[in-house]
């Protein structure tokens, strides 16, 4: 039986380990990255770009620079996505908000920082060479699209437009799908472009990666309703509280549920045809469905 659990915190503990070695000495500024980027993170999109290098055969270490950088992006999104311009929140990943337990000036430049030095990572790699530079070129590429204005960040203004407004289905998916499931499946995908995917695995782990990333999304409205703020290390009620475009409040909890559930279904049937390498992909699609932080 494939033990996610530990899995899990293998993984964390190798991207812990790396991602601290990046952000040393104690100016303000560093002080700042580095409380926000080691503040306690579950590192699914790290260990995401892990499990899809190794489900097509590739190494989980040559991953290490584009895991750093997803997890450095997804940090910055967080410190900015906490400003009181945007979700106004005051505690992330159990601790105070990156404003809160600094300035709002240098929570900016905290996230500016984190962003900035993801993209310094991935084009520093000391593994680049001749040979292989197209390849990281390309996922680049890929983190760089999913994490700018027409991915992520398109995601997060329609996210704060939408406040106050009601949605229909579609236009609360493509917020989620941007805000969310464009850096997930960036994380999976680049993984599997660096263990050298063929097309036919790429095309099946995308449509595992978009369904799981929409479900990740889904989960935390649910959680933002249901969930216990002791585990998940930030506040509840929020959302409502915002007046926000959330499954929750358009479709209710129990369908909101139940959406997510044939989400991981669908998530699970792209993903069938690999062989065992796919354990924790598997699994970490279950865990998505009913994890409490
Ligand atoms: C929170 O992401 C923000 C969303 C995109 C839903 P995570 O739930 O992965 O947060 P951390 O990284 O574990 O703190
Ligand atoms: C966060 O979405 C998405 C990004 C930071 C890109 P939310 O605002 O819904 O996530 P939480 O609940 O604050 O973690
Ligand atoms: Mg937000
Ligand atoms: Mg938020």
């Amino acid at each position: 039986m494939f033990d996610l659990k530990s899995y899990l915190n293998k993984k964390r503990e190798i991207i812990d380990t790396k991602l601290s070695s990046y952000i040393e000495g104690d100016k303000l500024l560093k002080n700042a990255m580095h409380y926000s980027l080691m503040a306690g993170g579950k590192r699914l999109r790290p260990i995401l770009c892990f499990a899809g290098a190794e489900v097509v055969g590739g190494d989980a270490k040559d991953c290490l620079e584009f895991a750093s950088a997803l997890e450095m992006i997804h940090t910055y999104s967080l410190i900015h996505d906490d400003l009181p311009e945007m979700d106004n929140d005051k505690l992330r990943r159990g601790k105070a908000t990156c404003h809160i337990a600094f300035d709002h000036g240098t929570a900016l430049l905290a996230g500016d920082g984190l962003l900035t030095l993801a993209f310094e990572v991935m084009s520093d790699s000391p593994n680049i060479n001749e040979k292989n530079a197209v390849k990281y070129l390309k996922i680049s590429s890929l983190i760089s699209k999913a994490a700018g204005f027409n991915g992520m960040i398109e995601g997060q203004i329609l996210d704060v437009e939408s406040e106050g407004k009601i949605l229909s289905l579609d236009e609360l998916e493509k917020i989620h799908v941007l805000k969310t499931g464009e850096m997930i499946c960036a994380s999976v995908l680049s993984g599997a472009i660096m263990g050298e995917a063929t097309n036919k695995e790429l095309e099946d782990l995308k449509v595992y990666a978009q369904k799981i990333g929409l479900a990740f999304q889904v989960r935390d409205d649910i959680l933002n309703v249901v969930g216990n703020p002791e585990l998940m290390g930030k506040a509840v009620g929020t959302d409502a509280a915002l007046n926000k475009a959330t499954y929750p409040a358009i479709m209710g909890l129990e369908e909101s549920k139940k959406f997510a559930g044939d989400l991981i279904c669908d998530a699970l049937t792209a993903i069938e045809s690999f062989d065992d390498k796919a354990a924790p992909l598997r699994a970490i699609a279950n865990y998505i469905l009913d994890r409490k932080r």
